[in-house]
């Protein structure tokens, strides 16, 4: 079973895309707010009624109810708002994110916990001291994200088929995530053939900046934080085994212990199979220490 807890947007979101995925037969939707998730969970019944799809879903208010689930997908907690950093939430979030991974160490100790609220990379950390479980079983939901909006730039400059762009984005899920044009291509074709230096560098600043201008726009980020979550749920419930950026906590990989950030990792039924660890040069390793700093920083300001 996978349960999502915060039954928002995102969270309606990710359980709509993971049902239409058939990621898993039966998805929990669970929230604080009496009514929440037994809407949403009606709602997206209904459309899959129509579309034909069996996959159960159900809301709750009871945190008891996720006994059992494969998957624990945490929303939990405020977004931004327009002006706001994802580090400006590390206060108010905390909070409730350990208080749901206690609920989640009580009720499905067994599981593979996807950590999604904000400031991801600290409140990944948190759940994984709070958990108590294996590192491989803490997986936050970050640069899956960030690297879907670099596909989309991409594609926006060369106008090939989104299909054939792979692309990556590592490092901190906040001011010093690190797109890496190096490790992306189209069709294999390595991206600096088919773009300059200045072009890349564009890419990657528009990477960076996309979420706060979406939020300006529209209040939040919805679909693609859904969809994202949706495609590391998919490589685990399916031991699809992707190679996918997400938070880990580190022991020695890229040099670093005692600090969750984004990296890339093989993604099957039981969590992170393999941290991959990439040959970053100096200009890309210095943005990945910078981001590491970043998340130190906040994890140190915690009540841990
Ligand atoms: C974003 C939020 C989910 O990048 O961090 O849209």
């Amino acid at each position: 079973m996978l349960t999502i807890v915060g039954s928002g947007k995102v969270g309606g979101d990710a359980a709509l895309f993971s049902a239409l995925r058939k990621a898993d037969e039966s998805i929990l939707l669970l929230d604080v707010v009496d009514g929440l998730p037994q809407g949403e969970a009606m709602d997206i019944s209904h459309m899959l009624s129509e579309q034909g799809i069996d996959v159960e879903v159900r809301g709750s208010n009871n945190y008891a109810d996720m006994v059992g689930s494969d998957v624990v997908v945490v929303v939990a907690g405020s977004g931004r708002k327009p002006g706001m950093t994802r580090m400006d939430l590390l206060k108010i979030n905390a909070g409730i994110v350990r208080s749901v991974a206690e609920n989640i160490k009580k009720y499905a100790p067994d599981s593979i916990i996807v950590p999604v609220t904000n400031p991801l990379d600290p409140m990944a950390y948190v759940t994984y001291q709070v958990s108590g479980f294996a590192r491989d079983r803490v997986l936050g939901m970050g640069n899956m994200l960030d690297l879907s909006r670099f596909r989309q730039f991409i594609h926006e400059v060369v106008n090939y088929s989104r299909k054939s762009i792979r692309a990556l984005v590592i490092g901190e899920h906040g001011e010093q995530m690190l797109p890496l044009p190096r490790f992306s291509s189209v069709s294999g074709i390595p991206l600096q053939d088919l773009l300059t230096a200045a072009e890349m560098d564009d890419l990657v600043s528009k990477t960076r900046g996309v979420a706060a201008k979406v939020i300006e726009l529209k209040g939040a980020t919805v679909h693609a934080p859904g969809n994202a979550i949706s495609t590391i749920v998919e490589s685990i419930m399916t031991n699809r085994r992707d190679v996918i950026p997400v938070s880990a906590y580190l022991d020695g990989e890229y040099g670093h212990s005692n600090v969750s950030i984004g990296v890339p990792a093989v993604v099957g039924r039981n969590g992170i199979e393999h941290i991959v660890e990439l040959d970053l040069n100096e200009a890309e390793r210095r943005v990945f220490d910078a981001g590491v700093q970043n998340v130190r920083s906040a994890i140190s300001a915690l009540p841990l």
